[in-house]
């Protein structure tokens, strides 16, 4: 009897590392049937490895502990989203003769036009491209092509996204999976890992923006025509609302500040009653709960002007119909959703939801989850086009990764 997939999706954050394990269902749908979180230490800031043998340990439990709930001992495939300080996005075009006698566009075709387009950008010595994404294609007298392959012509145009990173910093990623015996982990890039998860076919056709606020940085994509238009990430995360409260207020350490943001921080000063006070732990001192949103409030509007002159720049602002989706640790500062909606102005602002996916709801509704839960998505997506072609082709796609015993 042939073995339904078993897809593992990894997420390493400088705060979580997290795993989650699904399987397809006999329909073709895919499940969550394990997941974990290593909250302690990942060796990872602003998303590179700075000590692999915490992010291995890490990784090691949480693979443990999500294969172990999922009930299972095998792997499919693996599939890593990741992002980063140095992450750099571009958009570029470029176009070839078709010189195939009946002039038919080949997969071939499609590649080289990509691959040239992407050559066309001046790395620095140590940037490897990530990914290079199709956003449209042309053809002499007609425009906008999704998938010009099968389709006849004398001349191919392709625009494409291209995603670089120092090679440096994708190699240890890689050098962590093997270590962790996950070899033959693909990366994908976190705004697309948050894309896949929460946003709808339908949004990224609109138009449709990923905001995902981490601890040490905020990640954004905005999506047209169903592609990735423009991409960024901002210096700013959940780590320095923290900081900004202990910083200004003296409020007994980070671990209390952060402990003391969970619980009474909002976005909105004019939520809280201006009289309300807070008694600090240990120390029994009061302090204003409104002078501490105050505090919340003055680096969510910093954050989000950044986030609406990064929206300002794909030059989409009017495009986005299918709204502002926050996610990340940080979107869950209370009332930010409300504050971004102020700022933004015009595009509906909404807490991304994980959509097209089953199975555990407590995965499901936890927004730690969210990119872990994309990247599984993408992949299954991606194996089942392959698989598609390989039934097609050869037969056969599948292979096992790793036996858990
Ligand atoms: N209830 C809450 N209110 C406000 N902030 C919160 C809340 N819960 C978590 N956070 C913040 O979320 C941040 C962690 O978010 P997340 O887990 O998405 O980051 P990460 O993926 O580990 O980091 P990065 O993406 O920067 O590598 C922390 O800075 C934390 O303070
Ligand atoms: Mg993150």
């Amino acid at each position: 009897m042939v073995q339904p997939p078993v897809l593992l999706g990894l997420d390493l954050g400088a705060s979580k590392v997290v795993a989650v394990v699904a399987v397809q269902d006999e329909g073709g749908g895919l499940i969550v049937t394990g997941a974990s979180i290593a909250s302690s230490e990942s060796g990872i800031s602003k998303g590179e490895i700075t000590d692999i043998n915490l992010t291995v340990a890490a990784v090691n439990r949480v693979v443990e502990e999500a294969m172990r709930t999922a009930g299972q001992t095998t792997l499919t495939g693996i599939q890593v989203s990741v992002d980063g300080i140095q992450f750099k996005g571009e958009n570029l075009r470029d176009s070839i003769t078709i010189s195939n006698p009946d002039r038919v566009i080949t997969v071939a075709d499609r590649d080289r036009v990509m691959e040239q387009a992407a050559n066309a950008c001046k790395l620095a010595k140590e940037e490897t491209v990530l990914h290079r994404i199709p956003q449209m294609f042309h053809i002499k007298g007609q425009r906008e092509i999704k998938n010009p392959v099968n389709m006849v012509a004398d001349t191919l145009e392709a625009e494409i996204r291209i995603i670089v990173a120092p090679g440096s910093v994708l190699e240890n990623i890689h050098r962590a999976m093997h270590l962790s015996s996950l070899q033959g982990a693909k990366l994908i890039y976190s705004p697309l890992a948050s894309a896949e998860a929460v946003l709808s076919r339908e949004d990224r056709e609109n138009g449709a923006v990923v905001v995902d606020i981490g601890d040490q940085l905020t990640h954004l994509g905005v999506f047209i025509r169903g592609s990735l238009c423009h991409s960024a990430v901002l210096p700013i995360g959940g780590q320095h609302f923290t900081k900004d409260l202990e910083i200004t207020k003296h409020l007994g350490g980070i671990s209390v500040a952060e402990r003391i943001k969970r619980r009474y921080g909002t976005a909105l000063p004019t939520q809280v009653d201006a009289s309300e006070q807070i008694e600090l732990e240990d120390e029994g001192r009061m302090v204003s709960r409104r002078e501490l949103a105050e505090v919340l409030h003055a680096r969510a509007i910093e954050l989000l002007n950044m986030v609406l002159a990064e929206i300002g720049r794909s030059g989409m602002i009017h495009e986005i119909h299918g709204g502002v989706h926050l996610m990340g640790g940080g979107a869950l500062l209370p009332h930010l959703p409300n504050l971004a909606q102020n700022i933004l102005g015009r595009p509906r602002v909404v807490l991304g939801k994980v959509a097209g996916i089953q199975g555990l709801p407590q995965v499901m509704g936890n927004p730690f989850y969210t990119n872990a839960l994309g990247a599984v998505k993408s992949l299954h997506r991606d194996l089942n086009d392959a698989s598609g072609r390989a039934v097609r082709g050869t037969g056969g796609f599948f292979k096992i990764f790793k036996k858990w015993l």
